[in-house]
């Protein structure tokens, strides 16, 4: 009987389900009463004596494996039915959307910006986001303490000599112009990195697009006309663009771009801060120091630069006032912008 016994416990261990129906072989066989199990523990009685008490205990293990072994094979039983598409589904049903997702906004303008200028044959340019004082700061003109090198601009990785995130896409004008020869015309767009609070209008990570411009006799209506192309282009046929005075070292003379606030159409709101204007970005021609660092001669060429922000761009195109939205993809948010393509 004890033989038996152990047959029994290796057909138990090596018992395996595919339905329902063999399940229930495994119960009438093992559990039920009018199972394998009643038949034996009836035998004992039959056992001699001394030999009682040990077959006692071996059955009693038996019945102990069989019932564990059941609750295993249910639950082998009911997850292969999940995962598996059994008979039950019906395969004539339409499938569930996949969720493929769609282009976010600030690549959407990032193609689009590229797609303009590129007909206006401006070629896609770009430079390293860990730049050297040279690039980022020297060649463009800066004097050696402008406040924009101080710490609380610049997130700088290394100190004498500087190595730092580049605070714009300007440096790519210089490694630009170090390397070809006019005429030179050029779209960088690129990350860009300060030490600034995060708040709806202002980010310590943001994107900016440089456009560069050298060749002979190019002057300020060259700028002039190619942003205002743009700005037709980007927003509407009916922007208006304007230009402000202002200063950039690398630049003389220098100007900030307004374009007509899109959003309340001049009547005011809290995006032109009530103005009806709003800034884009900074531009001017290229100033000649520059261009002799980089090994121009500006007796012969002149060039015009411009530095947009991205997400400046995007929000004004399609009325986001908040910066934020773009980092904390919130599907909400991004969803709205699903049907872009570039
Ligand atoms: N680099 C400037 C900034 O980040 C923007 C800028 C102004 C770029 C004038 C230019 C320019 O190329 O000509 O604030």
């Amino acid at each position: 009987m004890l033989d038996q016994v152990d047959i029994l416990k290796e057909e138990i261990k090596n018992y395996q389900v595919n339905n329902e129906q063999e399940l229930e072989a495994f119960r009438l066989k093992f559990i039920s009463r009018k199972g394998v199990m009643t038949q034996l523990f009836e035998g004992i009685k039959e056992a001699p004596a001394e030999k009682r008490k040990e077959l006692g205990k071996s059955l009693n293990e038996l019945k102990n494996e069989a019932q564990v072994k059941f609750k295993v094979l249910i639950s082998a039983l009911k997850l292969s039915s999940q995962t598996s598409t059994g008979d039950l589904k019906d395969l004539t049903l339409p499938p569930g959307g996949i969720g493929i997702g769609g282009i976010h906004p600030l690549s959407a303008t990032w193609e689009r910006i590229i797609e303009i200028f590129g007909r206006l044959g401006f070629n896609v340019s770009e430079g390293p986001e860990i730049e050297d004082d040279w690039h980022n700061f020297t060649a463009l003109n800066f004097p050696p303490n402008h406040p924009a090198r101080e710490m609380q601009d610049t997130f700088f990785i290394e100190k004498d000599p500087d190595i730092a995130l580049r605070t714009h896409t300007s440096n790519v004008q210089i490694r630009i112009m170090e390397n070809q020869k006019p005429p030179i015309r050029t779209l960088s767009p690129g990350r860009v990195f300060r030490n600034e609070a995060i708040s709806a209008r202002a980010h310590c990570i943001f994107h900016q697009y440089e456009i560069l411009y050298v060749d002979e006799n190019v002057g300020f209506v060259d700028l002039k006309q190619t942003l205002y192309h743009f700005a037709r282009e980007m927003f509407s046929k009916d922007v208006k663009i304007r230009f402000r005075p202002s200063y950039f070292p690398f630049t003389e003379p220098s100007a900030e771009i307004d374009i007509s606030c899109l959003i309340c159409h001049g009547k005011g709101c809290n995006i032109c801060k009530y103005t009806g204007w709003v800034e884009i970005g900074g531009s001017g021609m290229v100033d000649p120091n520059v261009l002799e660092n980089c090994g121009i001669d500006s007796q012969k060429y002149t060039g015009y630069a411009a530095g947009l922000g991205i997400e400046r761009t995007c929000m004004l195109k399609y009325g986001i006032n908040d910066l934020r939205l773009f980092t904390q993809n919130d599907v909400r948010f991004l969803r709205q912008f699903s049907s872009l393509g570039f």
